[in-house]
């Protein structure tokens, strides 16, 4: 967590409250900061200060970092009103304030991260660090050298002002792709097939980073990253 923080942020983060039931523990007078009363939920904290609830030390919940192997059917944000959402197979307490770190179509499988990190969550999304991400794809026909070639150096999708980023392509065999890619525009991958004539079958997030996907989790497991793969965001692009 970045400090100053605001009061709300740290109790809510810290604690299983929501930030609506925090700001109700402030107003009623259940919030100290350095022994003194507290009522504003906007109120900067730094490290050094003293925060309590109802007569508890609040400590500085550290942040959480997971990999999810996302199953089809499932949309990668942590609400929605009409389909289930990845956060169905997280079993952690204050789960719904963790966030998706880039996000996978419902019929799209594979490596998911959530964190509660904002600024860890930036530099995974943000197209400023060009964090890579490594696709299997499985196409209805084969790409041949020329489409290869294009989807290498950057294709034109419908309405977007600018070229793709160049990719790297990598055969598997006839129908299987591997494709790595430094943008996260909106159904990206499925655009750039459909810009070389070619469809998506399937679609299988194997990597992120330095981060790539368990073999051992099944579909719907999840784990803790380790703190190698938290801190290779952002190394390796
Ligand atoms: N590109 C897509 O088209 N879909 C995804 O889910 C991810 C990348």
């Amino acid at each position: 967590m970045k400090f100053p923080v605001r009061l709300d942020r740290l109790i809510s983060q810290a604690t299983d409250h929501s930030r609506k039931q925090v700001k109700y523990l402030l107003k009623d007078g259940y919030v100290t900061v350095n022994g003194e009363i507290e009522r504003q939920a906007q109120r900067k904290v730094n490290q050094d200060d003293r925060v309590e609830l109802m007569d508890e030390p609040i400590g500085e919940a550290s942040a959480r970092y997971f990999m999810l192997h996302k199953p089809q059917g499932f949309i990668s944000a942590t609400k929605d009103k009409e389909h289930l959402t990845v956060l169905e197979f997280i079993d952690e307490p204050r789960r719904e304030n963790l966030s998706v770190a880039g996000r996978l179509d419902i019929d799209t499988t594979g490596l998911v991260l959530l964190t509660d990190d904002g600024q860890w969550l930036h530099q995974v999304i943000s197209p400023k660090h060009q964090c890579e991400k490594a696709y299997r794809v499985e196409t209805t026909k084969p790409l041949d050298q020329k489409a290869i070639a294009k989807l290498e150096q950057g294709v034109w999708l419908n309405n977007e002002k600018t070229r793709t980023a160049p990719a790297q392509i990598e055969v598997i065999d006839e129908y299987h792709y591997r494709i790595i890619i430094t943008e996260g525009r909106y159904h990206q991958v499925k655009r750039m097939f459909a810009a070389v004539e070619n469809h998506v079958e399937s679609l299988h997030r194997e990597r992120i980073a330095g981060i790539v996907l368990d073999s051992a989790l099944a579909p719907g497991e999840y784990r803790a990253l380790t703190q190698a793969e938290i801190e290779s965001v952002g190394k390796l692009g």
